[in-house]
């Protein structure tokens, strides 16, 4: 169990967050940050005063606290609208920022078009995490993933360790489920990566897919697994498209809590994230999503897996979509 586990941004990850880390004691503190409500300048000054008294993060933690006695948990709860909440935190998970939408007319932005507003809010996410916990282990969460992990370690530039984004085990848990329905077998059985970027570039790798620990292949044929991969690839769409609302909050959430179970328990478990390369797989310098140990130190070690020349090529494609997100990035970064 850790001190405290501080979480930025009260949305609906945030909430996911929040509640399954008091339902499996994970620390002893839980402080969350959220804005919201935002005080309008142009509202009538009595509905500015009511916005100034509200804040998501102190109704959600107030919500969790009361149920506490119930789930038999001591976990404490405190939210705030300024960065305060996150005041001696070991571990954050930032979840802030826009997520996907459903436009009107059904369509949907990717993940890099969120790139000119998630990286406003960032800036202050890392002013944030620099004031009131600069030694904390951050996993973010936030979209365009990369290129978010890439401008925090801008920011923070923290040991390499100490920063890690989540999105393999997200991408992954989906390939898994994909081949589990297709196999009709429990997804238990089945073992999956997806390297790359967390765009509709990333890569499914099917060399290393198994069933029961033998390969994908003797179980599924060439155009169920081509079907499978292409879905894996936009799964966080399709659900966008499906809630209308926004995006996938409940495996995201669970995804951020295996890598934080693996820190926290010191399990040195071997998951995909998004993690600093410095040459391995060829790449210097970028955020990608690599298979790593993730220990009490946070990442500990990244795992150099053998690829087919197809996937190799899949992979250097992805590489080259967030290299043009991060060189966007570095352009934006100093404008804001
Ligand atoms: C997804 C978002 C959270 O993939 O990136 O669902």
């Amino acid at each position: 169990m850790l001190k405290k586990i501080g979480l930025i941004g009260g949305g609906y990850i945030g909430g996911v967050l929040a509640h399954e880390i008091a339902e499996r004691r994970l620390a002893r503190e839980i402080g969350l940050t959220d804005p919201a409500p935002f005080v309008n300048p142009d509202d009538p000054p009595e509905r500015q005063e009511v916005a100034k008294k509200q804040s998501v993060a102190k109704g959600k933690c107030l919500d969790i606290s009361e149920g506490l006695p119930t789930i038999r948990s001591d976990v404490r709860c405190v939210g705030s609208k300024d960065y305060s909440a996150l005041a001696g935190a070991d571990l954050v998970i930032n979840t802030a920022g826009v997520p996907r939408k459903a436009r009107p007319d059904g369509s949907f932005p990717t993940r890099e078009e969120l790139l000119t507003i998630n990286l406003k809010v960032t800036k202050e996410v890392a002013k944030g995490i620099k004031e009131q916990c600069p030694n904390a282990i951050v996993i973010s969460v936030a979209n365009p993933l990369d290129a978010i992990v890439y401008t925090l370690d801008k920011a923070l530039a923290p040991p390499k360790n100490k920063l890690v984004g989540m999105a393999g085990q997200l991408d992954s848990g989906r390939y898994c489920y994909f081949v589990a329905e297709a196999a009709n077998v429990s997804v238990e059985s089945v073992s999956a990566i997806v390297l790359g970027g967390h765009g509709d570039t990333m890569v499914p790798v099917r060399s290393s897919c198994l069933i029961g620990g033998v390969p994908v292949t003797k179980f599924l044929d060439e155009e169920t697994l081509s079907a499978i991969e292409a879905r894996t690839r936009k799964a966080g769409g399709e659900v966008v498209g499906l809630l209308g609302f926004g995006s996938a909050f409940v495996s995201p959430a669970w995804a951020a809590l295996e890598m934080a179970e693996a820190i926290i328990f010191d399990k040195r478990k071997i998951i995909p994230v998004c993690a600093k390369l410095e040459g391995e797989y060829g790449v210097d310098g970028l955020f990608v999503g690599v298979p790593a140990i993730l220990g009490a130190n946070g990442v500990e070690g990244v795992i150099e897996i053998d690829l087919t020349d197809v996937e190799k090529e899949a992979f250097a494609n992805s590489i080259k979509a967030v290299s043009k997100t991060c060189g966007e990035v570095d352009d934006m970064l100093g404008n804001l």
